[in-house]
């Protein structure tokens, strides 16, 4: 019989309206639960600025011409300090995902939008998956992997670690057998 693996496991997802407001929720939220990992600072600003960017996307985008619009964000915490992110619309969809993906594309040039939103979210992460529907809405899945504390202190990278917080061990979450 297989051994059973316990695996680290915590989600959450939150539904919100598609206005401009709702940006810096959205990231304050994300930092807020991803915090449970104890990310160094630049992870942190990093997995803010990827979801500000998606977020943008869905409210100056997706939903363009389409009153009350929703977000969803759903996070997991996944083993081994994975980041798990999906961000949802169900607005316009993009026609064409590859070339929406590619740096300096934007249909909004009169609007000074630089087309650099994709490339921001992918350089940010380690993995970014788009699927989009057109007439259907948009589903982006970034992924980011944490790195280790004791890889973080060998590295002597270690601005968050000055914190009493950050000294503390590492909390061994909420176990969810598979
Ligand atoms: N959720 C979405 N729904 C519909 N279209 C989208 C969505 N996200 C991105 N797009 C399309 O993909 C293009 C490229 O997006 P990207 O974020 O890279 O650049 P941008 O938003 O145009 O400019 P920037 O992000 O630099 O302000 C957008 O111009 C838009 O046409
Ligand atoms: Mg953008």
């Amino acid at each position: 019989m297989p051994k059973t693996k316990l695996k680290y496991f915590n989600e959450m997802s939150v539904t919100f309206s598609a206005v401009s407001e709702n940006e810096a929720f959205a990231r304050a939220v994300a930092a807020s639960f991803i915090s449970e990992l104890d990310p160094l600072v630049s992870e942190l600003a990093e997995i803010k600025t990827a979801v500000s960017e998606a977020v943008t996307n869905c409210i100056v985008h997706a939903y363009r011409n389409i009153p009350n619009g929703s977000i969803t964000m759903l996070i997991r915490l996944l083993p081994d300090r994975r980041v798990y992110i999906k961000i949802r619309d169900k607005g316009c969809g993009i026609s064409n995902v590859a070339q929406a993906m590619e740096p300096l594309f934007t249909t909004a040039p009169e609007e000074e939008r630089a087309g650099l939103g994709f490339a921001v979210m992918k350089s940010f992460t380690d993995r970014l998956t788009v699927k989009s529907s057109v007439g259907k809405g948009t589903a982006l899945v970034m992924e980011k992997t944490l790195q280790e504390r004791l890889e973080r202190e060998d590295n002597g990278s270690s601005e968050a670690n000055s914190s009493a917080k950050s000294r503390r061990k590492p909390r061994s979450g909420t176990p969810m057998r598979q």
